[in-house]
């Protein structure tokens, strides 16, 4: 099976693949453009629309100097490197359960002044770390890949200290459309996993879809309170058309997927969203 999105990325940076290197070697998630009619179609405004997509995310989780911060899913540490950037005092940790991944974070993210980082393999849903040891925590665009969200939110809520934020975001189904969803949910689901891998090891479960009505349900049940729900769909729409021609010059046939997500998106069936929750503060 290919799966040119993460399994060639490696190969392609080794190669020193300029277009890859560009538009994946920070950031590994869709872009986010405050006016979708400006951008250009150039591998440039894409990474620079990534790079605003983590500031996005960002703003829901009140950052600080001095924070203990948890990326979970952290990729190549692109947001990781956007918080060393501009903060102090911060203690940086990312997880991520590809080691290729993480050495990359590894190498390419260093410190800045009084910051700690500390890049981890590992499971999202498994965190090796103590309750209560993290301010905030964030899941740039991987929760969908992560083998529970259940099994992640109490994780999160473990590790996360009273009154602590968790900010994800995520490709979201309108309830209004569940029911309709389930019939389209297995082929849909195989379609992305196959373009674009379960990320991951090989027993991870497809890539899913849940709706907002779902995480309403598992915030409840966690005990973590919804603070805002941000729908930035138009925002990220231009983001389609660059990976689809990145992606079909590794693997033509790999293009459905992402053309799919597109159609999907443009009919209003998938929405691309923020979340934020926060921890009882006792
Ligand atoms: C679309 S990428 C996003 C990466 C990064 N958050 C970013 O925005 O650049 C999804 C990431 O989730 C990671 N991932 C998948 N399952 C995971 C798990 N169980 N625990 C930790 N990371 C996981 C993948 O390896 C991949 O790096």
């Amino acid at each position: 099976m290919t799966r040119p999105y993460f399994d060639d990325l490696p190969r392609l940076f080794a190669q020193n693949d300029t277009a890859a290197l560009q538009a994946f070697g920070k950031h590994i998630h869709w872009g986010f453009w405050a006016d979708p009619a400006t951008a250009d179609g150039s591998l440039e405004d894409f990474f620079q629309a990534a790079e605003q997509l983590s500031r996005q995310l960002l703003a829901h989780a009140d950052i600080d100097d001095g924070l203990q911060i948890l990326d979970a899913g952290c990729g190549f540490g692109g947001t990781i490197a956007l918080l060393n950037g501009d903060y102090q005092n911060l203690h940086l940790t990312g997880i991520n359960i590809n080691g290729e991944q993480v050495e990359r974070a590894s190498q390419t993210v260093q410190p800045q002044g009084s910051n700690q980082l500390n890049f981890v393999c590992g499971n999202a849903c498994q965190l090796p770390f103590a309750d209560q040891a993290f301010d905030v925590v964030l899941a740039v665009e991987c929760i969908f890949a992560f083998p529970s969200r259940e099994q992640f939110f109490a994780e999160v809520r473990r590790v996360l200290r009273p009154g602590g934020k968790l900010v994800l975001c995520d490709f979201l189904i309108p309830n209004s459309l569940g029911g309709l969803w389930k019939a389209f949910e297995g082929v849909t689901n195989y379609l992305v996993t196959r373009a674009y891998g379960k990320f991951t090891a090989e027993d991870n479960p497809p890539i899913n879809f849940w709706t907002f009505a779902q995480y309403a349900q598992l915030a409840a049940a966690t005990g973590l309170s919804s603070l805002k729900i941000e729908d930035i769909t138009p925002n990220t729409v231009p983001t389609y058309p660059v990976v689809n021609r990145l992606m079909k010059a590794v693997d033509p046939s790999s293009t459905a997927a992402t053309s799919g997500l597109a159609f999907l998106t443009r009919i209003g069936a998938i929405r691309y969203v923020i979340l934020s929750y926060q921890m009882p503060l006792a």
